[in-house]
């Protein structure tokens, strides 16, 4: 699908380009017309070159007969952010025509600034993140995005091409990993259940069979005593799963990450039934699973040499004459009581048995992933997520790898007041904070509860070093998003794997 290329043959030639930016000479210098064309255009500058801005223009000769020019913005503003837009929007734009053969010149400077790899893994990936539709419920052939067949890369010079090949590669294995996840995350919620997302994981073996998967069922689940999970899936007719994933890439005496994802595979809020306009994209409610499971198959797929685990508690959040209540007081696989306050608040309580069992890795640390809180999204909107830790070296390490992969974490704060505010008078702690008498800092009284679950029993020392990331605020495309389509965006696998790299 993806190659390097001297000779110009394909439907639409993409072209990105920077704000007042002319030709150079060396670019097209083989196809007079086309250089030609693309001047005569920029003349009338109805393209400046501003961000994300595109124009067709019919200016090749037979075998290239468009051009796309798109945007980059100033030269001085260029982020990896800003390039992953611009080759998204470029693609879109592309299938909207339904063109499938595509050839690119990516800008000396892009290559620059980026170097080689980095940049055929960026532009590969984002090419291949906005090639992904949600379509196949759409009966209307003609409805259905029509799929990218091949991208070209023309003007690698012969000492870029090994490094350009290799990052091409990383690329589609890093965005086939995404695509997965947002596969199973946009998967109707009937169909996506617990048991469907073990299979799911299952599936991943049988291409990369270095990756080892267990599933607990309720049974294990009760022996092993992990009330809070099974308090949350109980009012469910269907069976929860613990799933487990094992890549152990690195050394035997390696201690491994662990990694822990939110499997809420519909959250209607149970017993505190959500409002309906709050419960539409709640099959989104698995992502910090779906997720877990990108960012391991990933792993395998780039090769790491780390070990890696995956913890991804699963199950449905549901009213029935069965369901966990407010007022019931759940049993943690360690012991630790839980008042419940809210039915809703369900995330936290399956991810608390999942951060306890964590601890027999005895983990070199404990990552958290989930669509944990509303108030997350109210504190960062859509374009960031919410990063927890009392770890400074992790939350500068994480925070670089976002900036990294242009995935945007933002710090908010864990402390004392926040775990005042989740103590109960009848438990060890409640499953609702309340700063202020109005659920003020909802992300941070949810994080805190989290964290309780990260303390040794005994000592209330930490277990193990842990950062939470609350996916609520922009596992979603829509809005402000032109490169990426309806649906799970797969935030999150990106800056694991730099992170992990
Ligand atoms: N899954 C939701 C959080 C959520 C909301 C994620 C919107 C993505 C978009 C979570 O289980 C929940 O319902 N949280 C409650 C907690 C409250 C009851 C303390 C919330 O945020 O309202
Ligand atoms: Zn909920
Ligand atoms: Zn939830």
């Amino acid at each position: 699908m993806y190659s390097i290329t001297d000779s110009l043959k394909s439907e639409c030639l993409i072209l990105p380009l920077f704000e007042g930016e002319k030709l150079s000479k060396e670019t097209l210098a083989h196809d007079d017309m086309l250089r030609a064309g693309i001047a005569h255009a920029m003349k009338f500058e109805d393209f400046t070159g501003k961000k994300l801005q595109t124009t067709l223009l019919y200016a090749g000769e037979k075998e290239t007969p468009r051009v796309l020019l798109i945007g980059l913005g100033k030269k001085k503003d260029l982020t990896v952010r800003t390039w992953k837009q611009a080759v998204g929007t470029s693609i879109i734009a592309m299938q909207g025509k339904k063109y499938t053969s595509l050839a690119m010149v990516v800008p000396e400077e892009v290559k620059k600034t980026f170097g080689a790899k980095k940049t055929a893994r960026q532009t590969v990936l984002a090419a291949g993140l906005a090639s992904y539709a949600f379509d196949e419920y759409k009966s209307e052939k003609d409805a259905r995005v029509v799929e990218m067949k091949s991208l070209a890369f023309l003007h690698i010079s012969g000492s870029e091409k090994r490094a350009w090949q290799s990052g091409m590669e990383d690329g589609e294995k890093m965005s086939d990993a995404i695509n997965e996840t947002r596969r199973l995350a946009n998967t109707p919620p009937t169909i996506m259940t617990p048991v469907f997302l073990a299979k799911a994981a299952q599936n991943v073996v049988k291409t990369f069979p270095a990756i080892k998967v267990s599933v607990l069922g309720k049974t294990e689940a009760k022996k092993l005593g992990m009330g809070c999970f099974l308090g949350v899936a109980q009012g469910s007719v269907l069976p929860p799963q613990f799933i487990i994933m094992e890549y152990m890439g690195g050394k035997k005496t390696e201690k491994p990450t662990v990694l822990v994802g939110k499997g809420i595979t519909f959250d209607s809020g149970g017993l505190s039934l959500k409002p309906s306009a709050y419960m539409t994209d709640m099959k989104f409610d698995m992502l910090g699973a779906a997720t877990v499971l990108g960012t391991i198959r990933a792993a395998a797929a780039l090769g790491l040499k780390k070990n890696i685990v995956g913890l991804m508690p699963a199950c449905e959040n549901m009213p029935g004459g069965n369901s966990y209540r407010p007022d019931d007081i759940l049993v943690n696989m360690e012991g630790k009581t839980v008042e419940i306050g809210n039915t809703d608040a369900e995330g936290r309580l399956i991810l608390c048995d999942a951060l306890s069992y964590a601890k027999k890795y005895q983990p070199k640390e404990v990552i958290d992933f989930a669509t944990l809180t509303g108030a997350c999204m109210v504190a960062l909107g859509n374009e960031r997520s919410g990063l927890f830790s009392q770890e400074e070296t992790m939350i500068e390490k994480l925070m670089k790898s976002s900036e990294e992969t242009g995935e945007q974490l933002w710090r908010l704060p864990l402390g004392e007041e926040y775990t005042e505010a989740i103590k109960s008078e009848v438990a060890d702690v409640a499953n609702v904070g309340d700063v202020g008498g109005r659920g003020y800092a909802g992300a941070s009284t949810a994080a805190a509860f989290l964290e309780f679950f990260t303390k040794n029993v005994e000592t209330g020392e930490a277990a193990y070093p842990w950062a939470h990331i609350d996916l609520s605020c922009s596992y979603y495309g829509g809005k402000g998003k032109p490169w990426i389509r309806h649906g799970a965006n797969g935030f999150g696998i990106e800056t694991m794997i730099d992170y992990l790299s």
